[in-house]
């Protein structure tokens, strides 16, 4: 198995989640993170971290099509693992519903 992000963290991008990977297997797009699953351990340690409630485990239903994501945008996009600050406007987006027309493939910056 291994951990996800999914819909909330678009937009949203808090970053709490970075610091705490102890693999540091996220990566940073435009306007959201990924996890790389074939380096995520499965520890967990990031999911409370996130404000958004955005990661979740693979072993959750319905999931199938954010770990397609994940995995796929974890191959292009930079390495993350130290905290930035979110975009001004998180907190405006944080619980809107069906954000993923919102979605940007294009890559963040990264460390
Ligand atoms: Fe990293 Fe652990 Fe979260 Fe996987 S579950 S992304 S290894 S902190
Ligand atoms: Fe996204 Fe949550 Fe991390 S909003 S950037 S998964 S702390």
């Amino acid at each position: 198995m291994t951990y996800v992000v999914t819909e909330n963290c678009i937009k949203c991008k808090y970053l709490d989640c970075v610091e705490v990977c102890p693999v540091d297997c996220f990566y940073e797009g435009d306007n959201m993170l990924v996890i790389h699953p074939d380096e995520c351990i499965d520890c967990g340690v990031c999911e409370p971290e996130c404000p958004a409630e955005a990661i979740k485990p693979d072993t959750e239903p319905g999931l199938e099509s954010w770990l397609s994501l994940n995995a796929e945008y974890a191959k292009s996009w930079p390495n993350i693992t130290v905290k930035k600050d979110p975009p001004a406007d998180a907190k405006e987006w944080d619980g809107v519903a069906e954000k993923l027309k919102y979605f940007s493939p294009a890559p963040g910056t990264g460390d």
